[in-house]
């Protein structure tokens, strides 16, 4: 059995109610039946989120340590966190995969947003498709 880490940053344990207007009406419960419903045989998700930048590191730590492949939402830490990026780089560079997930689109927002310092280490890149974003993101990830 293969595990994935579906790393989640600050206010996403909020979705559901936080502006569904943006992210739709669905909670992070809902994200986890998604993600099970459409992984793989034999692939266990590990699906977390937190509000604290040295929790999420560690994480990644764990990542590199017990070599899980990645499916990380930075949230509003995309745009700022030169820490997260450095934790997520050692992902990438152990030879793991790790995709950086969206549910908006962030470049069609404020201008904060159109950055991200984590987009430059990650294998790759998926916004904008709603919950569909973690879903294609755990299909590459654990394509055979
Ligand atoms: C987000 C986009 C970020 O700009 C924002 O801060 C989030 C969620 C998204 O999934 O669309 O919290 O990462």
């Amino acid at each position: 059995m293969s595990t994935v880490l579906v790393l989640n940053g600050p206010n996403l344990g909020r979705l559901g109610s936080r502006e569904p207007d943006v992210y739709g009406s669905a909670n992070l419960a809902d994200l986890q039946e998604l993600l099970v419903a459409s992984a793989r045989e034999g692939v266990s998700i590990d699906l977390r989120q937190t509000d604290d930048e040295a929790e999420l590191i560690h994480w990644l730590y764990e990542a590199v340590d017990e070599r899980m492949p990645v499916i990380l939402n930075p949230a509003a830490f995309t745009h700022y966190s030169y820490a997260l990026r450095d934790a997520a780089a050692l992902v990438t560079k152990a030879g793991l995969m790790l995709i950086e997930v969206h549910i908006s689109n962030p470049h069609a927002r404020e201008t904060f947003r159109h950055t991200s310092v984590v987009s430059a280490i990650a294998t790759g890149v998926i916004a904008g498709l709603g919950f569909d974003s973690y879903r294609l993101a755990l299909d590459f990830v654990t394509a055979p």
